[in-house]
């Protein structure tokens, strides 16, 4: 079995700070990335920044700094930021390093040299927004202004001498490939928007600008520059050392298992990119997932419409785990959602404060008055313990593949009910009326400790730092967390000593109880 797992997130154009829907993507690929450690696979996980274009040298020259210059700060905070949501990351690249230079160049002449590249001119619209180019039938006017209708940005007129991109040459075979791989384009409803635009026609692709110099240069013509798509997308090989086709991290890790981005750029991943792929006889990755936006109000969140929320400042003010549950629970994945501060408030006072910390708060606080404070030793399972113990190892075959659906709610309500009938069994069993009969107060307090530790280690993918929390009672630390031990009923060592811990997650005071 495939052990290897290669997790992308879009690299992200340091333009401006990052806000909340970069932390979405981040975040939601960090889960992915966590479970897939648990679960003993090698797991590659790659973010990072995409520094060329006309959109970046605008923005430094707007900031009056130098491209690279501008670049280094901005490309800095988004680094700040993947430490700061506390991501596994194993690798964070610049499209301005000379590893990745080098990639793209070689791809290039791969191209070139097997004739998918030809030197042309371009007239069209062009967004400098979306780094993207439009069809006249993809804009509209409004007030007297041309915007594309998909993303609302501003576009303008471009002519020039350019190199293409033998585009329509891929239609058949992208079709074909889309239709021998039904999982490749996620969700659904998205992979058939993707279908139906490709069905509609494909026109060969401007790959290269001439009017500007900020960008990696052609190989042996250096008055044009590569387009910036051709240029970020292969972050994904260049990351791995490609063309070194042979170094171990392309071997263990490509094809991708996943590039997960937001719905925006999903033409860019499910179209352009493959078609790259297959013209450079290169392995295509296996899925592409658009996940849905943090909207705003009705709008998507973005910079340029300045309508953005700080992720910083709600970590200051909740703290990060608190937004990561919010964000993996809430927003249900693949679909849009809103940031509601009332909703983050309940996650954290219902799910996070009552239903896990109370339940390990009281079963410490149990076992230190009537357990000597110890794991339990002399225990005997019965039926009521055997049953809520048991659901762990019936749904981890179950839990695995719904994650390699990418079903993130399945998992968080395997959690909550597990979280609810935690509670439930203690309440039930009453272990404080069977002090005449240790053996059963004891197999109890058993019970529910071990349904803490499964529960702990299911919530590390989401709230990493307070899973580890929970998990000193145990004496248990990172490297002790596996999956596939959610299945054993008698993990916890029998005899330790349980320890004490802090409050794992403070309730907040609602304004308006
Ligand atoms: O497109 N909701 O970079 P970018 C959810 N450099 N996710 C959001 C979001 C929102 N409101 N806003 C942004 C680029 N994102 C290119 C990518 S990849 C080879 C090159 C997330 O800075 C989401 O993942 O505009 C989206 O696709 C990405 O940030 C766009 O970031
Ligand atoms: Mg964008």
């Amino acid at each position: 079995m495939d052990k290897n797992f290669y997790i992308t997130t879009p690299i992200y154009y340091p333009s401006g700070k990052p806000h909340m829907g970069h932390a979405y993507s981040s975040i939601i690929a960090d889960f992915f990335a966590r479970f897939k450690l648990i679960d003993d696979y090698n797991v590659h996980f790659l973010t990072g920044t995409d520094e060329h274009g006309l959109k970046i040298q605008r923005s430094a020259e707007k900031a009056g700094q130098k491209p690279k210059e501008f670049c280094d700060q901005i490309s800095q905070t988004f680094k700040d930021l993947s430490k700061t949501l506390n991501l596994s990351n194993t690798d964070f690249i610049r499209t301005t390093e000379d590893r990745h230079k080098k990639t793209v160049q070689h791809l290039w002449s791969l191209l070139e040299k097997n004739d998918d590249i030809y030197l042309s001119n371009y007239s069209g619209w062009y967004s400098v927004s979306d780094e993207a180019f439009y069809n006249d039938d993809e804009i509209e006017e409004i007030e007297g202004k041309k915007i594309a209708k998909s993303s609302k940005s501003t576009v303008e007129w471009i002519e020039e001498e350019s190199y293409f991109f033998r585009l329509s040459k891929w239609q058949k075979p992208l079709l074909e490939f889309y239709k021998n791989n039904p999982d490749f384009i996620l969700p659904e409803s998205r992979k058939n928007e993707v279908i139906s635009f490709v069905k509609s026609g494909l026109k060969d692709l401007s790959v290269s600008r001439k009017t500007f110099t900020w960008g990696i240069p052609v190989p042996n013509n250096d008055k044009h520059i590569i387009y910036v798509w051709l240029d970020a997308l292969t972050n994904y090989l260049s990351a791995l050392n490609y063309p070194d086709t042979n170094n171990e991290l392309f071997k263990k890790f490509w094809p991708a298992t996943i590039h997960l981005i937001g719905k925006d750029i999903l033409r860019f991943h499910a179209v352009y990119w493959p078609a790259f792929l297959l013209a450079a006889k290169i392995e295509l990755p296996k899925k592409v997932y658009g996940h849905g936006w943090i909207l705003s109000g009705e709008e998507k969140m973005s910079k340029s419409k300045g309508n953005i929320l700080d992720p910083l400042k709600i970590i200051k003010e909740y703290g990060l785990d608190p937004l990561r549950y919010y964000l993996v629970k809430e927003v249900s994945f693949g679909n849009d959602g809103n940031i509601s501060q009332d909703r983050l408030e309940d996650c954290i006072n219902s799910d996070l404060a009552n239903n896990y910390g109370n339940l390990c708060q009281r079963v410490i606080a149990f076992a230190i008055k009537n357990c000597d404070g110890k794991i339990p030793a002399k225990i005997h399972f019965q039926s009521d313990d055997l049953k809520i113990l048991n659901k762990f190892q019936e749904n981890l075959d179950t839990i695995r593949s719904k994650i390699d659906e990418q079903n993130i709610n399945f998992y968080i309500d395997f959690i909550v009910n597990s979280l609810f009938e935690a509670n439930k069994y203690f309440n039930d069993q009453e272990p404080w009326k069977k002090k005449d009969n240790l053996i059963r107060l004891n197999t109890i307090v058993y019970t529910a400790l071990e349904i803490v530790r499964k529960i702990s280690f299911l919530l590390y993918p989401i709230i990493p730092e307070t899973s580890l929390k929970a998990l000193k009672i145990f004496n248990l630390s990172e490297k002790d967390i596996k999956l596939k031990t959610i299945s054993n009923n008698e993990f916890i060592i029998k005899g330790n000593m349980i320890n004490k811990i802090d409050i794992l997650i403070k309730k907040i005071e609602k304004k308006d109880d």
